[in-house]
């Protein structure tokens, strides 16, 4: 089996007064993932929007939620987040003391897990949990905020990642990066090992369906 190249377009960046018609749009670009980005105000200083917008959209799309959670100690929440509508439950290797812990409650909620490292966490680091989660997120930016500039040294930790987990066997694992990716740069990352590529303002900023039809034209 082999991986697939795709969008996860976040919707941080999008208009909350059109939330409904923006995810409609996705949709109709043709697109399977949402990013969807919590934040708690401890692990990272903003606060997003959390459980009640999950289950609003829920109610309304088929799209696969890929739930990122800047948050403080994931484990207090991942039954919410289930119980919401997480498909795939991204949680911090930095905001847990108890890594394993944490995939093995994820997988018990029957949920896809994934586990995001920051730009200065090194990819030794994740290594250890690899083999058990569906899904690596390697962040090109501080989390917190979107709109911010991709850090450069982030793709060389996406090409390592990539070679790591190949000469392991790894080879159907997924390795999503996330910040300050545009339709200029996202060749790099692909170039470089990344297959789920999650966009916000590159997406919501504009049009997003012809934003999306750019971006996967260079996802082929
Ligand atoms: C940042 C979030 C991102 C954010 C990306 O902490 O995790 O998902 O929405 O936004 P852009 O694509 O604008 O950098
Ligand atoms: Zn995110």
């Amino acid at each position: 089996m082999s991986i697939k190249n795709r969008m996860s377009p976040s919707i941080l960046s999008s208009d909350f007064w059109k939330l409904g018609e923006q995810i409609t749009e996705v949709e109709k670009a043709g697109e399977e993932w949402l990013h969807i980005d919590v934040m708690d105000g401890m692990f990272v200083p903003s606060i997003s929007f959390g459980m009640p917008v999950i289950e609003t959209i829920r109610k309304h799309t088929n799209l696969f939620f890929d739930v990122h959670l800047m948050v403080q100690e994931p484990e207090r929440y991942f039954e919410d987040f289930a119980r919401v509508g997480a498909d795939l439950i991204d949680f911090h290797l930095e905001a847990t003391e108890d890594v394993k812990g944490c995939i093995e409650k994820i997988r018990a909620l029957g949920k896809k897990v994934g586990i995001a490292i920051k730009p200065d966490t090194p990819v030794s680091e994740v290594m250890p949990y690899v083999k058990d989660v569906d899904l690596v997120l390697v962040m090109t930016v501080e989390p917190g905020f979107g709109g911010q500039k991709l850090i450069p040294k982030c793709v060389d930790k996406v090409r390592e990642l990539r070679i790591v987990t190949d000469r392991i066997g790894l080879r159907d694992i997924d390795i999503e990066v996330d910040g300050g990716v545009t339709t200029m740069n996202v060749t790099e990352l692909t170039d470089a090992g990344a297959n789920v590529i999650v966009a916000g303002s590159a997406v919501f900023k504009g049009d997003i369906c012809g934003n999306l039809k750019i971006f996967n034209s260079k996802l082929q």
